[in-house]
């Protein structure tokens, strides 16, 4: 039986036989193929999704909750903090509630999806909603947990990272290879620091001859990895990625520079369009922070980035149903309203 990230990769996780793993099977996401997306794209590129939306809590935080919830039960703690714009805070809240222990969550108040904060709080987690932003949520929850016995779970916690660099075990084991380009969505950087250090890990163990190249996609109104400065008011639809001020700039710095890859933004109204389009094409709905990196390939295709055929993975971090409200606002149609007869459905059928 499949039991989570941390049996699946023991080997490369600081775990010893007697640490009480906190596990909910989580891992071991498809990487599903995107043909008509790719052919939209760019004839050169064969692109895969790894849906991270398929995880426990719907999103690729539980990889690295399930160590961080680990090591803080590990070491005798009976309560978690986090700072979240509502992915790790859902995440955080079921691995805690699993290991019994208490869970504290700071979110930006009106800025996180309704699914996230409803997970949050049907896990029992204490919720506190700031008059402010992610970075400002980060920086008290860092200071409380040095102050107090509470154990920090956000991803300035490097177990986190351990646990999410399993991603990128997961596409070699299932490729064969590491792809040609990686590319993913970026607010607080840890998730492009994780991969790219799991990359590098296999590859050092002989389970993949190359590294990607690493792309990575921020939002224009929340871009401070492109413009080289922390933004005060970070602003975006993209509401997981709201982060003015990365936690791992250096990291996500270093995985561009070392695979020579690269980090741009795109804007709002680019990431919609491919929010809409990915699961009209292919079947696969994921939240709008997803749709950075698709509107980011199609950006660096149209002005001739690619060159040879490629093999391209795509991280698509969280689940469309987080935020069905964007669903919602984004189409341009709702369900029709009409009267309750058959000629009036089959007409609106078009039959
Ligand atoms: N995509 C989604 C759906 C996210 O929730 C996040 C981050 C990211 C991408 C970016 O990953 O921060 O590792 O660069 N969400 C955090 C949270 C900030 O609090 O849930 P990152």
């Amino acid at each position: 039986m499949y039991r989570g990230v941390i049996e699946r990769y023991r080997a490369y996780l600081p775990v010893t036989e007697t640490t009480p793993v906190v596990t909910l099977n989580e891992g071991n996401t498809p990487l599903i193929p995107l043909p008509r997306l790719s052919r939209e794209i760019s004839p050169l590129l064969t692109i895969y999704a790894k849906f991270e939306g398929l995880n426990p809590t719907a999103s690729f935080k539980d990889r690295g909750m399930t160590m961080a919830v680990t090591k803080a039960l590990e070491s005798g703690h009976q309560a978690v903090m986090c700072a979240s714009t509502g992915n790790t805070s859902a995440a955080a809240s079921a691995y805690a509630a699993r290991a019994g222990m208490s869970c504290f969550v700071l979110i930006p108040e009106g800025k996180i999806a309704l699914g996230k904060l409803s997970q949050a709080i049907i896990h029992g987690a204490k919720v506190l909603q700031i008059q402010g932003n992610f970075d400002q949520a980060l920086k008290f929850v860092r200071q409380i947990c040095d102050e107090s016995p509470v154990a920090l779970v956000n991803s300035v916690n490097p177990v986190r990272l351990e646990g999410q660099k399993t991603g990128a075990f997961e596409i070699i084991d299932d490729l064969g290879d590491a792809p040609h380009f990686h590319a993913l969505p970026v607010g607080n950087a840890g998730n492009i620091t994780a991969y790219w250090k799991g990359f590098q890990e296999y590859l050092a163990d002989g389970k993949s001859t190359r590294l990607p190249k690493m792309l990575g996609f921020q939002a224009e109104g929340s871009a401070p990895l492109v413009t080289g400065v922390p933004f005060e008011k970070p602003e975006t639809i993209a509401t997981a990625i709201r982060v003015g001020n990365p936690a791992s700039w250096k990291g996500a710095i270093l995985a561009r520079d070392e695979s020579n890859g690269l980090i741009e933004s795109v804007t709002d109204d680019e990431i919609t369009e491919a929010y809409r389009l990915l699961p009209k094409l292919e079947g696969v709905f994921a939240e709008p922070a997803c749709a950075a990196p698709i509107a980011g390939l199609f950006k660096l295709a149209r002005r001739g980035y690619f060159t040879e055929p490629s093999i391209v993975t795509v991280i698509l971090t969280g689940h469309g149903l987080k935020d069905p409200d964007y669903a919602i606002k984004a189409s341009t149609k709702l369900g029709e309203s009409i009267p309750a007869n058959r000629e009036a459905i089959l007409s609106a059928m078009g039959y």
